[in-house]
């Protein structure tokens, strides 16, 4: 486990720290409301240099950027909906998945499923930093 206490100028800290120890798989991206889920794909987005807008998946199932990012927020649905809709093959493909909120729960079913999974978790410690506690299993 590793934690960081990041401004936004220093994100590029902790997305490096996920990149080069984790490149394949799922990232489970945890944290309240406006933690910094969003922002942190924007990061890795930015860093691995593909040009294409960042938004978060709410309306749709998944985002793609690249051919190897791949984005989903389970805020909505919640996780039996997006499992029921087929999205385990999505995730078993080969790349970086974040799943912003996902719970206990998907990392049971990726278990499993034996998909490879880690978590981030963001804590908003004041306006302008947040604690960033990367849990690779
Ligand atoms: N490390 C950071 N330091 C300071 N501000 C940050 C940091 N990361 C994100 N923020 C700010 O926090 C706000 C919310 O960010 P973001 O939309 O990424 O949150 P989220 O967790 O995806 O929210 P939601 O739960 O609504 O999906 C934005 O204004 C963003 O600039
Ligand atoms: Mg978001």
């Amino acid at each position: 486990m590793r934690k960081y206490l990041l401004s936004l100028k220093e994100l590029d800290i902790v997305v490096m720290g996920l990149i080069s120890n984790f490149s394949s798989g799922v990232v489970i991206l945890r944290g309240d409301l406006a933690a910094g889920k969003t922002t942190f794909v924007k990061r890795v987005v930015k860093y691995l240099q593909i040009d294409e807008e960042v938004t978060s998946p709410t309306f749709s199932l998944q985002h793609c950027y690249g051919n190897k990012i791949f984005h989903y927020d389970m805020y909505n649905h919640g996780v039996d909906h997006f499992i029921s809709l087929g999205m385990l093959e999505e995730l078993e493909r080969e790349g970086l998945h974040f799943v912003e909120w996902g719970d206990d729960k998907l990392v049971e079913i990726l278990n499993s499923a034996e998909i490879k999974n880690m978590t981030l978790d963001i804590k908003k410690i004041s306006d302008d930093k947040r604690e960033y506690t990367l849990c690779i299993h």
